[in-house]
């Protein structure tokens, strides 16, 4: 997971930004580099692996200067390597870029540059950046406004931080989408920008973030904020609290606010350097699978707790479907005294933010000794169930501190999408365009989720109606089942409002007999195998007076006349949507419990990490 770190200032510039940098190591990494602009020029220096082999490189060869950039690196495209970390120059070495996200559109752009003659030292998209800064001031711009220009024809969620030789006196820096976020921060006399807060606070508390689409030049003495379209923006530095973990929280009221706002990065960050996109690959190497086993494997037992359970839950449609493995999906507490039918050709895949969940690690002890595979989807790295696990997957999305699970949620169901290509390519289930297919839609995720988050207003005004609802049923079919579940889970657990998830289905069998007036029906009805039949839901619902909130496709024209409000969510491939539909929910349960004043990051009686049976 990517971070970067800037500094500009009377100080020398490259033990501040290593040691911000080592403030993000928790992030993840798989490279580090960085470039300060010394009395001799730019000088860079990029390392494969930890942040020591970059400082040992660092005082074999040194170099001091007043302006610095740093970055660590995760993967996306290119391999770990010096030549692909960051940060990057542009042909003529005159304009220095590092950058967090994924550049959707960069093998168009990379391709325009080349027939313009740019010459490509790196696998990297980044890259593409600076080639494409530099165009513009070669066009007489100024590094300001060819920044901008260049911002300007990025597609993706990205964060964008850019030197050069030509204005030695600033750093820009660009926030381009939801993910990727962009924090300045205000010393005495010095400035300093990161990607996050904590790379940057031993140094101030006066920080400023930047939105979407926002762009800050930044100088020793202070900072000027803009728009892409360069219309000015106030800047309001706030004070931040020096408890590491309160500072953390940044301009969010709650953890679990922020943590669904990191849904976006924390998809990037879960899609990056596992794909690559032109040859339509997954690639998850500590999963530890190989071809052999992948053919051999007769049964996915897919066992996890609430949340995770819910993940699992959908991971049996997409292991299905795609992979066409059958697959049960267990609760961990009765996995072990259901004496499942376990056998050596079977892998028994927990999933567990926290890795230390009893039932879970005991589930997974069963499979062990029933003699099956063990493999694990897990957040916290180097828990109890990843050094139990013959492979793993990690979740990559940052500490989950909230303990209504959020972001924890969104990064497995991307991770078993591509523990369902990996294994329908190994295994010869999966026809090579249809992976393709499904590779490319992947990187739509992050970005689909920013357009979902960006309706928060919209939410907010159903949480307000809803707010003091007793009881709330959650519906849906087929792979929007488990969303109802994890929606009704969401608002129990932190508003303590009864609710309930049902399948759509099963309604008039019973569930039905609640419905009236007091009691709303959230019903999930996105474009997709399922539609027809929720219209038909909505409409029975309706019929018993419940007030329905449906969450509905943008540009939906037969939910909107017969539901009461409606939680919109953009367009997305059916197989990826349980990652869209599930935010606003997300969303409604926390500002319900919000606003009622309930502890939302500590509700009554629960546990980060639930380590008793
Ligand atoms: C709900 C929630 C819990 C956890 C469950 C499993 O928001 O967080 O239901 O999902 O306790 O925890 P882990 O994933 O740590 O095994």
């Amino acid at each position: 997971m990517c971070g970067i770190v800037g500094y500009i200032g009377p100080r020398n510039a490259t033990p501040i930004v290593l040691n911000g940098l080592k403030r993000l190591e928790y992030r993840g990494y798989d490279s580090a580099g960085l470039a300060v602009l010394t009395p001799q020029g730019v000088q860079v220096r990029r390392e494969v692996g930890k942040l020591h082999r970059l400082q040992a490189l660092v005082e074999s060869e040194p170099l001091a200067g007043n302006l610095g950039i740093g970055h660590t690196r995760w993967a996306t495209h290119g391999e770990p390597s010096r030549r692909n970390a960051h940060p990057h120059l542009s042909e003529t070495g005159k304009v220095v870029v590092v950058h967090n996200g994924i550049v959707e559109n960069f093998l168009a752009l990379r391709e325009e540059l080349a027939a313009e003659g740019a010459q490509f030292r790196s696998d990297t998209d980044s890259e593409v950046i600076a080639h494409l800064i530099e165009r513009f001031l070669s066009r007489e711009a100024d590094l300001v406004e060819a920044s901008r220009q260049a911002l300007q024809l990025l597609e993706g969620s990205n964060a964008v931080v850019v030197i050069s030789t030509l204005e030695p006196d600033k750093i820009v820096a660009a926030r381009l989408g939801n993910a990727g976020g962009v924090v300045i921060g205000f010393g005495e006399g010095e400035m300093l920008v990161a990607s996050d807060l904590p790379a940057i606070l031993e140094h101030t508390r006066r920080v400023a973030f930047l939105e979407p689409r926002q762009m800050a030049v930044v100088q020793a003495h202070g900072a000027e904020v803009m728009t892409l379209e360069r219309r000015p923006v106030p800047v309001q530095p706030t004070v931040v609290p020096w408890d590491p973990v309160a500072a953390e929280k940044g301009a969010y009221r709650h953890f679990m606010q922020k943590e669904i706002h990191e849904q976006v990065r924390g998809l990037t960050d879960t899609i990056a350097g596992r794909v690559d996109f032109e040859g339509g690959k997954v690639f998850l190497d500590s999963l530890n699978l190989t071809p052999a086993l992948a053919r051999r494997v007769r049964k996915i037992f897919i066992t996890a707790c609430g949340t995770a359970y819910h993940a699992g839950l959908v991971g049996k449609v997409l292991l299905e479907r795609i992979a066409r493995v059958p697959v049960e999906v267990m609760v961990a507490s009765e996995f072990r005294y259901a004496d499942p039918l376990v056998s050596p050709d079977d892998v028994v895949l927990a999933i567990s933010q926290s890795g230390e969940t009893a039932d879970t690690l005991a589930a997974m002890e069963e499979g062990r000794r029933k003699g099956a595979t063990l493999w694990a989807i897990v957040n916290a790295i180097g828990s109890q169930a990843m050094r139990m696990a013959d492979g793993y997957i990690s979740m990559q999305v940052g500490p989950e501190i909230g303990v209504a699970s959020t972001k924890a949620y969104t990064a497995p169901l991307v991770d078993l999408y591509m523990l369902a290509v990996l294994l329908g390519d190994l295994r010869g289930t999966l026809p090579e365009a249809e992976r393709r297919r499904l590779v490319k839609d992947l990187r739509l995720t992050p970005d689909l989720v920013g357009q979902a988050l960006a309706r928060e207003e919209e939410v907010m005004a159903v949480a307000r109606a809803m707010k003091e609802v007793r009881s709330c049923l959650y519906i849906g079919r087929g792979i929007d089942m488990a969303t109802a579940y994890e929606g009704a889970l969401k608002l129990k657990e932190i508003s303590y409002i009864h609710a309930e998830g049902y399948p759509a289905g099963e309604m008039k069998h019973g569930p039905i007999a609640l419905l009236d007036e007091e009691t709303p029906v959230v019903a999930i009805a996105p474009q997709g195998p399922w539609y027809d039949k929720m219209v038909s839901q909505v409409e029975q619902a309706k019929a018993r007076h419940a007030r329905v909130i449906a969450v509905a496709t943008e540009g939906d024209e037969l939910i909107p006349p017969i539901a009461d409000a409606v939680l919109w969510v953009p367009p997305a491939p059916w197989l990826l949507s349980p990652v869209v539909t599930v935010v606003p929910l997300q969303m409604l349960a926390y500002h319900i419990a919000a606003m009622r004043g309930l502890d939302v990051d500590q509700p009554r009686n629960l546990a980060k990490s639930v380590t008793v049976e």
